[in-house]
C-alpha cells in the first residue's frame, strides 16, 4: 500500500528531489537561499557539495525554438502544462526553455531564453538582491512602453541597485501606513455598498454577479486609502475609473498572458505584436489628472519628503493603486469567493463560527489576527492561485544556483523565470501539494510553511524594504482579504454560488 502510495505521488509530482524539505530562504540578502543545510552534521569529515551540473533544457533553433515554444505555452498546452511537461521530460526543476512574448515582432529587442526555476529552493534565488538584477523585469524581457505611464520607470521595474527605488519604495510604505487611518472604514463602508447592490440584483433578477460591484468597491476604497482621493467628487472618474484601469492594464500585458479566446485569433492579434499606449492614454491621463488635484497631499508629501519630482509621485501613485492594488486584488478575490461560494465541505460554516466568535465586535486588523482558519485559508488560496504567477530575475553576476536536487552554474546576464503555481506544489515543502487544505496554514508547523509562500516574491515571512523587492502592501493584502471574507459571514448566514456568481438567496445574520 505504502508502495503503491509512493508510486502514485511520482506519477502526480513532476518534482524531482521529493521528499525532502529545502531550508527556510535567509532573510539576509547576502546570503544564496537555500544553499546551506539545517541539519547538524555528526560528521567530523566535511562532505563536498556535488559539482554544478549542465543545466537541462534548450532554447532550440533561432527563431523555431522560440515559435514552437510560444505556441505550445499559449495555444497547445497553456502555462501550466508547458511547465509541467518540460520539468517531468528533463526530470530537472530546473532548466533551459523559451517564454513569450518572442517571433515575429517581439524578435527584436525581447530575447525569450530563459532558465525556468520551479521548486521552492531554485525560485529563492531571485529573492536574494546580490544575485538577482530586478531591472525592468517585471514582466520577463519584454518591458511595456514607459508611454504607458507617463514616461516614468516606475518602482515595480527598479532594482534595488537604483536609489529611486529605495525612494519610492520608502514612500509606497509610508502611503500604506498613513492609510491604515481609514483602510478599515473605507473597506466596510464600500463593502456595504457592495453587498446592498447585489442584494438588489439578487432579488430582481434571481441571481447576481459581483464582478462590477466588486470592481467598484475595490476602486472607491482603495483610491481613498491609497491616494487619500475621494472619487465621489468626480462621478465621471467613479464611473469609469474601474474600465479605465481594466484597459489600460489589458493593453500592457497582452503580449505575455494567456486568455484563452479562440485561437488562432488570440495568437494573431494579441501575442504578436505590443499594442500603443495612445490607445489607452485619454483615460490614463484624466486618472493622473484626477490624483494630481484630489490626491494633492499624498502627492506633496512624495515630493517634499521623498524627493520626487511630482510627475514621478503621481505616475507610481497611479500604478501602485490601478496596477499593484486593484490589478492584484481583483485576481485574487474572485478566486478567494470562488472557493467559500461553492464549499460543499462545512468549511464556510467553520470559517463563520470563527469570524463571529472570535476577534471583538468590531472588524479591526487586530480582529481578523485572532480568526487562524480565515488567515490559512487566505494563505491557501494565494498557494493555489498565487495572482501574480510568473516571476523573473537577471543574474547580476555568475553564480551557483542550487535547487532540491542538484546545482547549476547561471552567468552574468541569463533571465531566470519561477512559475509560481508549480513552485507553490513543491512536495517537498507542501505535502499533498495539489489538495486546498484550508488548516494547512493553522498552528506551529503551518507558521514555519509561511518561509515557503512567495505570492508577494518574498517568502509570508519575510518583511518588504527599500533593499528588496518584495511586495510592499505584502502584509495589507492579507490582512484586507481576510476582513473581507470576515465580514461577509458575519454579515450573512449563507452565501452560495459559482465564482463571482450568487446563485442562493443570501441569508442575513439573525
Ligand atoms: C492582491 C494584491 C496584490 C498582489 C497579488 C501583489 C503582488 C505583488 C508582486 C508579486 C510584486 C513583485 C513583482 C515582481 O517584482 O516580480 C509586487 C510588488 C509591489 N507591490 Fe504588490 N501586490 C498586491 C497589492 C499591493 C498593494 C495593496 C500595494 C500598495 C502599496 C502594493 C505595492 C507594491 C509595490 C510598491 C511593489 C514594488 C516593490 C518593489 O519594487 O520593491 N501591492 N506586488
Amino acid at each position: 500500500m505504502a508502495a503503491m502510495m509512493t508510486m502514485k505521488m511520482m506519477t502526480i509530482s513532476p518534482f524531482p528531489g521529493h521528499g525532502r524539505r529545502p531550508r527556510p530562504p535567509s532573510s539576509s540578502s547576502s546570503s544564496v537561499p537555500g544553499s546551506t543545510s539545517t541539519s547538524i552534521s555528526t560528521s567530523t569529515t566535511p562532505t563536498a557539495a556535488p559539482p554544478p551540473q549542465p543545466i537541462p533544457g534548450s532554447h532550440g533553433w533561432p527563431v523555431v525554438g522560440p515559435m514552437t515554444d510560444r505556441l505550445d505555452y499559449f495555444w497547445f498546452q497553456g502555462p501550466d502544462e508547458f511547465f509541467r511537461k518540460r520539468m517531468e521530460k528533463y526530470g530537472s526543476a530546473v532548466f533551459r526553455t523559451n517564454v513569450p512574448p518572442s517571433f515575429p515582432f517581439f524578435s527584436v529587442g525581447v530575447n525569450p531564453n530563459v532558465v525556468a526555476v520551479l521548486d521552492c529552493k531554485s525560485f529563492a534565488h531571485m529573492f536574494d538582491a546580490e544575485v538577482a538584477d530586478k531591472r525592468d523585469v517585471l514582466v520577463g524581457d519584454f518591458m511595456p512602453s514607459v508611454a504607458f505611464t507617463g514616461n516614468v520607470r516606475t518602482c515595480a521595474y527598479l532594482d534595488t541597485s537604483e536609489p529611486k527605488h529605495g525612494q519610492i519604495k520608502k514612500f509606497a510604505m509610508d502611503i500604506l501606513k498613513r492609510s491604515s487611518k481609514v483602510w478599515i472604514s473605507e473597506l466596510q463602508s464600500n463593502l456595504d455598498e457592495m453587498w446592498t447592490t447585489v442584494e438588489a440584483d439578487l432579488s430582481s433578477k434571481g441571481t447576481a454577479s459581483f464582478f462590477l460591484p466588486l470592481q467598484q468597491c475595490l476602486f472607491k476604497f482603495l483610491t481613498k486609502s491609497i491616494v487619500g482621493a475621494d472619487v465621489s467628487a468626480s462621478p465621471d472618474i467613479a464611473k469609469s475609473g474601474p474600465t479605465i484601469i481594466g484597459a489600460w492594464l489589458a493593453f500592457q500585458l497582452l503580449p505575455t498572458v494567456c486568455i484563452n479566446v479562440a485561437q488562432p485569433l488570440e495568437e494573431i492579434f494579441l501575442h504578436t505584436f505590443p499594442y500603443p499606449s495612445f490607445l489607452v492614454s485619454g483615460g490614463y491621463n484624466k486618472l493622473a489628472d484626477f490624483i494630481k488635484s484630489q490626491g494633492q497631499e499624498v502627492v506633496q508629501l512624495g515630493v517634499t519628503q521623498y524627493g520626487l519630482s511630482e510627475d514621478e509621485v503621481v505616475h507610481n501613485l497611479l500604478f501602485i493603486l490601478g496596477f499593484n492594488a486593484f490589478g492584484g486584488f481583483s485576481i485574487f478575490l474572485p478566486s478567494l469567493f470562488g472557493r467559500l461560494l461553492s464549499d460543499k465541505t462545512g468549511l464556510q460554516d467553520r470559517l463563520r463560527v470563527e469570524a463571529r466568535e472570535n476577534g471583538g465586535p468590531n472588524l479591526t486588523f487586530d480582529s481578523v489576527k485572532q480568526m487562524p482558519l480565515v488567515q490559512s485559508v487566505v494563505y491557501e488560496t494565494l498557494r493555489l492561485s498565487p495572482p501574480v504567477p510568473t516571476q523573473f530575475a537577471r543574474a547580476r553576476k555568475d553564480f551557483t544556483l542550487s535547487s532540491n536536487d542538484a546545482s547549476y552554474e547561471i552567468k552574468k546576464g541569463e533571465l531566470l523565470c519561477g512559475f509560481q503555481p508549480l513552485v507553490m506544489r513543491d512536495p517537498t515543502v507542501f505535502d499533498d501539494p495539489e489538495t486546498f487544505k484550508p488548516d494547512r496554514f493553522v498552528g506551529e508547523k503551518g507558521a514555519e510553511l509561511l518561509n515557503y509562500l512567495y505570492w508577494s516574491n518574498g517568502p509570508q515571512s519575510g518583511s518588504p524594504s527599500e533593499h528588496n523587492k518584495q511586495c510592499a502592501g505584502k502584509d495589507y493584502v492579507t490582512l484586507t482579504a481576510a476582513l473581507i471574507v470576515a465580514h461577509m459571514l458575519r454579515r450573512y448566514d449563507s452565501v452560495g454560488g459559482e465564482g463571482l456568481n450568487i446563485t442562493a438567496p443570501l441569508e442575513k445574520a439573525k
